[in-house]
């Protein structure tokens, strides 16, 4: 059970590197009616990223977190974290790998999501992977993070069938949409029980 902060939300920092349009599925998921989560912080190591100007319109607070010396930048999110009493991390497209030392230094759950069916395809360019050697189905897989790339343990997964015509865009696409509905569920799941 992730802990209420004082205002009786749990306080999310969503770390993002591009997109974020899974930044943009927990955020409206967590404007809904009697939410209880409330996104505190947005984190990007890219300062380009498309993300950031959507946490700017939404008026979130948003940090641009240089990761040139990964030490620095990470001792750097300690402090906002921890300014922010942040309750729950929340990688969303982030693509830097947090050492065990933050891991170990933030004591919260951190949260990822992957676009495979984890333990399959940890990593990158999951979909022409999955393609190349004709599997059946594919999917999403939201994990909570430790030291090793994609290893954490499985908190939900939701699968999409590989067509025979199917291509990377395509299944990217498919892929994607079922990653945007099922992070905020994996997040409430985590948050309602002892996970
Ligand atoms: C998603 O496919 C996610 O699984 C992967 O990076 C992508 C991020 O997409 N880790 P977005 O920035 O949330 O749109």
């Amino acid at each position: 059970m992730v802990k209420l902060s004082g205002n009786n939300k749990i306080n999310l920092a969503i770390f993002i590197s591009g997109r974020g349009t899974n930044l943009k599925s927990i955020f409206n998921f967590s404007k809904k009616k009697n939410s209880i989560l409330n996104i505190k912080l947005v984190i990007s190591d890219n300062k380009f990223a498309k993300g950031l100007e959507f946490s700017k319109k939404k008026k979130i607070d948003y940090k641009f977190v240089k990761f040139n010396k990964k030490k620095i930048a990470e001792y750097k999110i300690l402090k906002l974290i921890e300014s922010k009493q942040i309750d729950l991390i929340c990688l969303a497209g982030f693509m830097k790998i947090l050492s065990g030392n933050f891991i170990k230094k933030s004591k919260l759950k951190i949260l990822n999501i992957h676009p495979s069916l984890l333990p399959k395809y940890k990593g990158l360019n999951t979909h022409i992977r999955a393609i190349k050697n004709k599997e059946k189905f594919s999917g999403c897989t939201v994990h909570f993070v430790n030291k090793k790339l994609d290893s954490g343990k499985i908190i939900l997964q939701k699968k999409v069938k590989i067509n025979k015509n199917e291509t990377v865009n395509s299944l990217e696409k498919k892929v994607l949409m079922i990653e945007n509905k099922i992070y905020p569920l994996a997040i409430m799941k985590v948050v309602k029980s002892n996970f």
